[in-house]
């Protein structure tokens, strides 16, 4: 490892590499950032990802220290001047980068010397908060698998003699006296909310999904029209678009079924919480950078695409955050629990991924979505 490493910095430094020639490409096109800080902490080579992360061009970094971007007493100095010092590579898994430019937290930095250019160091960055969004989403996936497979079960078992109960409580409706005939038609509507619940179970199931070029303001808009003539009335909607944002590559009644139970659970969560002033911020974006390597799907896939939806609820109480993406996952008298489930199941069908950050009086859900353009990482 040492000598590819020797070999990278020697690109960086302008010199040709004789062993790995293309090493100043390799390091372009690593997605994750590098930097080359020099003795005085000014920053002599950045790499794509990096220009990204911290959001200024080469050109303008080349300009810039470290302190330009950072407070004085950020960790990242002392870790740096701790590898300048001990001529070793220090890692600090959880940094946070905060100033009027970034805002990043749970960023992984890794320092190492690079003995070519005495008091050089090169650092990169990792943003584990990524990784983290991945490791929960494959087990929301586990989880959505497990409903699909009982509700193949549940329509086979439980639907068919459903309509059998429903039809009989019907006949005996007519023949029956006037008291009684309560107790058929109770009957008849508990057959039906049984039935409403199979149905809802049934939307996992395996199929795959069409996919096409979705406008996601369209989508967003739908949702919006339908909160605010429905459960959403009395509450304010705000947006920010980006209204130069490409088409989501996927399935456009899907897309509708995650943002509309989102907003559903952001309306609740406000009306429940006896928010005053209930307001629903439905947002999208373009994020560079954001790639994940997902198994079972060989190439890395792009997420560039942010959608997110924020409430000024109460929050998501402590009890259920750890599994909030579990079916039967409920606080509510009369939910479900499968709200969350679904968005989970169709995001992770499109090969997106979900986060959620919520604290009382902020909850936001961020999904990020793949562009049009990525259509061979379809993990599907
Ligand atoms: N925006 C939010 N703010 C606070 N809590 C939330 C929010 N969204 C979800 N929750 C919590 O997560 C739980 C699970 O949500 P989910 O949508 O899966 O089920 P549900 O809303 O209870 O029922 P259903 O969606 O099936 O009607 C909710 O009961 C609620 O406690
Ligand atoms: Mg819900």
């Amino acid at each position: 490892m040492k000598g590819g490493m020797r070999n990278a910095a020697v690109a960086v430094l302008g010199r040709p590499a004789p062993v790995l020639p293309d090493a100043g490409v390799v390091l372009s096109a690593l997605p994750m950032p590098v930097v080359v800080l020099d003795a005085d902490n000014r920053f002599t080579f950045v790499n794509h990802a990096a220009e990204h992360f911290l959001g200024l061009s080469a050109g303008q970094l080349r300009q810039l220290g470290l302190k330009d971007l950072l407070p004085a007493d950020h960790p990242a100095f002392l870790l740096v001047a701790q590898v300048r010092q001990g001529e070793v590579t220090i890692a600090d898994h959880d940094m946070s980068f905060e100033s009027p430019r970034l805002n990043k937290r749970g960023i992984a930095v890794q320092g190492t010397p690079l003995p070519e250019e005495p008091g050089s160091v090169l650092l990169v960055l990792a943003d584990a908060s990524a990784a983290r969004a991945l490791d929960r989403q494959l087990t929301y996936r586990s989880a959505a698998r497990s409903v699909s497979g009982m509700a193949a079960i549940l329509a086979h078992e439980v639907k068919n003699p459903l309509s059998g109960i429903r039809g009989a409580a019907q006949l005996l409706e007519g023949s029956v006296s006037d008291a009684d005939r309560e107790l058929t038609v109770l009957i008849r509507d508990e057959a039906d909310r049984i039935r409403a619940l199979v149905d809802r179970m049934e939307m996992f199931g395996a199929k795959p999904i069409e996919r096409s070029a979705v406008n996601i303001h369209r989508v967003m808009e739908h949702v919006r029209r339908l909160a605010e003539n429905g459960f959403g009335a009395g509450i304010r909607f705000t947006e920010i678009y980006d209204p130069s944002l490409p088409p989501v590559h996927g399935n456009r009644d899907q897309l509708v079924q995650v943002v509309l139970n989102l907003v559903k659970n952001a309306a609740e969560a406000i009306s429940l919480g006896g928010v005053e002033s209930g307001e629903i911020t439905l947002i999208t974006g373009y994020e560079h950078g954001v790639r994940v390597a997902v198994p079972g799907c060989e190439k890395r896939m792009h997420l560039p695409l942010v959608v997110a939806v924020r409430d000024n609820g109460p929050g998501i109480p402590d009890d259920i955050r750890s599994n909030l993406f579990d079916p039967f996952v409920t606080c509510k008298a009369s939910g479900s629990g499968l709200g969350l489930a679904l968005v989970a199941k169709i995001v992770s069908d499109h090969g997106g991924l979900i986060e959620v950050d919520s604290r009382p009086g902020r909850t936001e859900f961020r999904l990020h979505l793949p562009m049009l353009s990525d259509d061979a990482t379809d993990p599907a």
